[in-house]
């Protein structure tokens, strides 16, 4: 027995000896995740991004998807109808009671309010942490059925140097996929990848980065279809993450909810979609990744705000809140429609949402006295952001 047992111990110690020597000849192997001067910055951050009753304001459309919002209450799209919208926004007063992040287009980071102020300070001083939209937007990838490719490596290091220099503390890239599409294994990994070397990069600057595989809700198919494909996606975004040394710590993740296609004859209640994406959540998703912050995808004010809430009646091994941009800001829009004498009452409308959204976070929401406006759905066909 005993030199069976030491025979062991020999081929074990052999083995140990050719992983070190393995090791020698590969970086990747020996460092489990990155380590270097921001660490403990980016667990902090992360963690007060996911404050218990505190989700993200998503404010970061691009300056064509901003357009149409303002087209739709009849504004021109000018710097300066984006700088008082913005403003109106970041200036609400007790937003910070409800908001711990709020997701800025770079032309908003680099802007002052029309008091002269800078957006920034504003946010800080509401106690809000600004964060930064980094992609470069969506492109058609070629040789796969129609779906896309997120833009935005080249450069990334220095750019996000300067959004931290900024004052910018998190950052977020959306890359999409389509489930009507296939979606083909191309896409799936491009995106994949693409999240897990942006999430290197900005981590290495100092920036949260914000992982958002969004899966589209654009389609036919039934919710164990999505489930199926969000465990697909989330498994390769956590290997790339992984096999890029990110910092699980450091991150903070925005994926869809797990419903059933905008087209699909049936819709789900809040406690289908509830039980389903914590499912596909707890199947995929390390409890080291401090907060999921949900996008709204185009489900109406209202049912985001359920969904959120079925999903937080028990507890969770990570926070689980919202990182809204139409499900916070549409009533905040139709309300303001432009004029300045309407500012106020929009920045009610703006805490009301928020507030609804943080007690959905605690668990705690009563819908009534909800507007029939807010159970208007927002999904559009094929939406950009
Ligand atoms: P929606 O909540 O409007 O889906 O937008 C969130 C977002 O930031 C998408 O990237």
């Amino acid at each position: 027995m005993a030199s069976v047992a030491l025979a062991g111990t020999t081929l074990v110690a052999k083995a140990g000896v050719a992983r070190q020597g393995r090791r020698r000849s590969s970086v990747n192997v020996n460092a489990a995740a990155y380590n270097g001067a921001y660490a403990e910055e980016l667990v902090a951050t992360a963690n007060k991004i996911a404050t218990p009753g505190k989700g993200i304001l998503a404010m970061d459309e691009s300056n064509a998807t901003c357009g149409k919002r303002l087209e739709s209450i009849g504004l021109e799209n000018t710097v300066e109808s984006r700088q008082a919208y913005r403003e109106l926004l970041v200036t609400t007063p007790g937003l910070g009671e409800y908001i711990s992040g709020a997701i800025l287009f770079e032309e908003t980071l680099f802007q002052d309010t029309r008091k002269g102020t800078s957006m920034v300070d504003e946010l800080n001083k509401n106690g809000i942490l600004p964060g930064i939209k980094v992609d470069k937007g969506l492109h058609p990838l070629a040789n796969s059925n129609g779906e896309s490719w997120c833009a935005g490596l080249d450069g990334l290091d220095q750019r996000c140097a300067d959004y931290y220099k900024q004052g910018a503390r998190f950052a977020k890239w959306r890359s999409v996929v389509s489930i009507p599409a296939g979606p083909t294994a191309i896409a799936v990994r491009d995106c994949a990848y693409g999240l897990a070397r942006y999430a290197a990069i900005a981590q290495n600057a100092g920036l949260v980065p914000i992982v958002e595989p969004e899966i589209l809700l654009d389609g036919e198919h039934d919710i164990d279809r999505t489930l199926e494909v969000a465990e697909m996606t989330w498994a390769e975004t956590f290997k790339y993450l992984a096999d890029n040394n990110v910092l699980f710590e450091g991150i903070l993740l925005k994926p869809s909810m797990v419903t059933p296609g905008a087209e699909h004859k049936k819709r789900s209640t809040p406690d289908e979609v509830a039980s389903y994406t914590l499912k596909m959540l707890r199947r995929r998703v390390p409890p080291a990744v401090p907060g999921i912050m949900f996008l709204s995808g185009g489900q109406s004010e209202l049912e985001s705000t359920l969904n959120l809430n079925a999903m937080n009646q028990s507890p969770n091994p990570w926070h689980v809140s919202f990182s809204y941009a139409r499900a916070l800001q549409n009533s905040v829009l139709k309300t303001w429609k432009g004029e300045e004498g309407n500012v106020q009452i929009a920045q009610e409308a703006l805490l009301k949402r928020a507030k609804a959204n943080s007690q959905a976070q605690l668990g705690k929401y009563d819908p009534a006295g909800e507007s029939s406006e807010a159970a208007k759905g927002m999904f559009e066909k094929g939406y950009t952001y």
